[in-house]
């Protein structure tokens, strides 16, 4: 998949890009299912302090799962993007985050994921429809360039305008004038930095609002997953090819 300067330059400078899905129907139908099988069985597990959930489950889905992630186009337009010679699968999560973010609030507030200023290119799909009364993601195209202690204190006062039950407030949820919502649905991928300023809106359906997200780093960077990688798919990845290995950020 090659992209065009435009969309490069595009990505750049408001922070994303929005393609048609490259991966296949069948593809997207197999991890739905094995996401419904997985789900409950996930939710009866604990896991150790320095795993998290989310991804726990996306890796309990296996090869399908990998092979999406390891798409070659996709590998191949990250390090388009990056503008690198290889990148790493790192920060990555499957499964309902509006059950498990947001709240009593059933809603993310704006904030902006740094991963410590990495280089990276976030990947997002659906695997049902986010929009309207369904969580959908909110993000402001271009935020990522403005200093954040400048930036929240906009956030701010756009929530103090808009006259919040506590005073001050404690959540920034208001609309921002340059916000647009992206409606994920299977036809479509949302290729982006979560440096970029981004919430949901309010999850009030009773709809599924399911996301498969993750991460390509550029090399040199560790991969905060690494834990949940090594404890997940224990007695698996030591079965990996070196290759592999590498590319899921498992230090040899
Ligand atoms: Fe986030």
């Amino acid at each position: 998949m090659s992209l065009t300067k435009l969309q490069i330059d595009h990505y750049h400078s408001r922070g994303f890009i929005v393609i048609p899905n490259p991966l296949s129907d069948e593809a997207m139908a197999e991890i739905d299912t094995l996401q419904k099988e997985i789900e409950p069985r996930w939710s009866e597990m604990e896991f150790p302090g320095n795993v998290n959930p989310l991804a726990a489950q996306m890796l309990m889905a296996g090869e399908p799962i990998f092979e999406m992630i390891e798409n070659p186009g996709l590998i191949e337009m990250a390090k388009e993007i990056l503008d690198v010679d290889r990148v790493e699968i790192a920060a990555f999560g499957m499964g309902d985050s509006s059950l498990a973010v947001g709240g009593e609030q059933k809603q993310v507030q704006w904030h902006s994921d740094n991963f410590g200023n990495v280089k990276q290119v976030a990947i997002r799909v659906g695997l049902d429809r986010h929009d309207g009364d369904n969580a959908p993601l909110r993000i402001i195209p271009g935020s990522h360039k403005r200093d954040v202690a400048e930036f929240k204190q906009e956030l701010y006062e756009n929530e103090m305008a808009s006259c919040p039950e506590e005073i001050p407030p404690k959540s920034l949820f208001a609309k921002h004038p340059d916000e647009i919502e992206i409606i994920l649905d299977t036809p479509i991928m949302l290729v982006w930095t979560a440096n970029c300023w981004h919430s949901t809106g309010k999850k009030t359906s009773t709809r599924l609002r399911r996301v498969v997200t993750w991460h390509y780093f550029a090399p040199g960077y560790d991969n905060p997953f690494q834990a949940t990688v090594l404890h997940t798919l224990d007695g698996v990845w030591q079965k990996w090819s070196g290759e592999r290995k590498k590319l899921w950020g498992l230090s040899e």
